[in-house]
């Protein structure tokens, strides 16, 4: 989903307030669409950024020398207290085993009164940029789940997370992006790539099965070509 994160980084720093001069924590970097975004606007020595995933790690490393990038998970943060001006975590609070821990960590490490602040899709609700692929699967499996019950992915429910995890002043928004695409192979090629929860759910499908939910992604779908917005909610605190 790299086509919609990478125009979501902007949008969670702005919301962050993350200025020049500032030190920060991309907390869940994977590849590191936000930490292209940290090192545009800070410089990469003035960013840091973990994944638990090692093939994430190396990817971070590569992509972004200069760059201070270790394995670990937001549940255990490698880092001293108030190491960062700001901390955050694009896309990642839905996958954390305990967000209320990682949050909690990620407070720690940042200076008192600096940001702590995160994003998820709208995966509860019908904006983020899965929920057609959902909307297509529960007319195949009208008891299909998806990830509509994530942490933070409904409105409302990361402030209360950040609340919990004891950042004060917690203000919530939505941030959204617009992405183009030039035909219905295109927005469907990364479903097939077998990766994430959509990508467990293509796979206990038969062929048939599979070929109805690719047409009735593209009956749901404009005509080609065609913009998708997708809305991911949002929320920041001070540690
Ligand atoms: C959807 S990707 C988002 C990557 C990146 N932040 C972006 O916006 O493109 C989710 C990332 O969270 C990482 N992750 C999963 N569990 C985590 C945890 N407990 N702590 C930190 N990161 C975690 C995954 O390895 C993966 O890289």
């Amino acid at each position: 989903m790299g086509r919609y994160s990478v125009p979501l980084a902007p949008r969670l720093a702005d919301f962050a307030s993350v200025a020049e001069g500032q030190r920060a924590l991309d907390v869940g970097c994977g590849p590191g669409a936000l930490t292209a975004e940290l090192v545009r606007r800070l410089g990469p020595a003035a960013v840091s950024a973990v994944d638990p995933s090692e093939p994430f790690v190396a990817a971070a490393r590569e992509r972004h020398p200069g760059v201070s990038v270790r394995r670990a998970a937001a549940e255990e943060l490698p880092f001293a207290d108030r190491a960062f001006d700001v901390a955050l975590a694009q896309l990642v609070v839905h996958f954390m085993a305990e967000p209320v821990v990682g949050l909690r960590e990620m407070a720690r490490v940042t200076r008192e009164h600096g940001v702590v602040a995160a994003c998820v899709w709208d995966h509860g609700g019908s904006g983020g940029p899965l929920s057609l692929f959902w909307e297509a699967a529960r007319e195949l499996d009208p008891d299909v789940e998806g990830e509509s019950r994530r942490a933070g992915a409904r409105e409302g429910h990361l402030a209360e997370l950040l609340r919990a995890a004891g950042l004060r002043d917690v203000e919530e928004g939505a941030l959204s992006v617009r992405v183009e695409h030039r035909t219905f192979e295109e927005w469907w090629e990364p479903f097939t790539l077998g990766v994430g929860t959509p990508g467990g759910y293509m796979a206990g499908l038969d062929a048939t099965r599979l070929a109805r939910l690719r047409e009735l992604c593209r009956e749901m779908l404009p005509a080609a070509p065609f913009a998708l917005n997708a809305r991911a909610w949002a929320a920041r605190g001070l540690a």
